[in-house]
């Protein structure tokens, strides 16, 4: 039998403005309501940066696809969640999408610790998260990265003709 080599670790980097029609690409790709509370995007789809946000928020992962090509497999974006400088100890989540082609190689993880890392460098000591209650596969990621939930606001989104909780997860940042 043909022994299976490992799949190469993604490579993380910082996102330029130049990813951006690759990341709204990918956004567009994988839309679903397990994770997203906007709509289904519609053409012309809305540049991926604009003035809220930011090439500098973003982590990007590139890897090997199905034909050959290195390219986007997934990124992460983590923000303050507010401007206010009581708050400025606390880095978000606001974004986290690995292509289908990729998934369940540890690309997710692999974002999920550069954040952490950027955070942490940034003087962060604490990071969180809201994510959608049906939505397991992000939940194991998160929990099995040391987040745990915080809070819930129970059926806060209608999506697919259900209610679906809104789940705030959260872990501290060690040195
Ligand atoms: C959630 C998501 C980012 C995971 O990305 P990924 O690259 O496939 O994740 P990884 O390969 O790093 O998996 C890490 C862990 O996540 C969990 N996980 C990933 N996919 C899973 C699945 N389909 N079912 C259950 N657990 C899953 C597992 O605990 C896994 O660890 P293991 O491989 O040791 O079992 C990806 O599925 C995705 O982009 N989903 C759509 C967008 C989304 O939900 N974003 C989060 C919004 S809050």
């Amino acid at each position: 039998m043909a022994e299976s080599l490992p799949l190469p670790v993604p490579l993380v980097r910082p996102a330029v403005l130049d990813d951006g029609p690759a990341l709204t690409e990918l956004d567009r790709s994988t839309w679903s309501t397990l994770h997203a509370v906007q709509p289904r995007p519609q053409p012309p789809y809305a540049p991926f940066f604009d003035d809220r946000h930011l090439p500098q928020d973003i982590l990007v992962a590139d890897a090997v696809n199905p034909a050959g090509a290195t390219v986007i497999a997934g990124y992460i974006r983590v923000v303050p969640p507010t401007p206010l400088s009581c708050n400025a100890h606390v880095r978000q989540i606001q974004g986290l999408a690995v292509a289908a082609w990729a998934r369940g190689r540890g690309t997710g993880r692999t974002l999920i610790r550069a954040a952490c890392g950027t955070a942490r460098r940034q003087g962060a000591n604490r990071i969180t998260l809201r994510v959608l209650g049906h939505n397991a596969p992000a939940r194991a990621l998160y929990e099995s990265e040391g987040f745990t939930v915080e809070g819930v606001l129970p059926g806060e989104f209608f999506l697919g003709g259900r209610y679906v909780d809104d789940v705030l997860m959260g872990r501290p940042l060690g040195p």
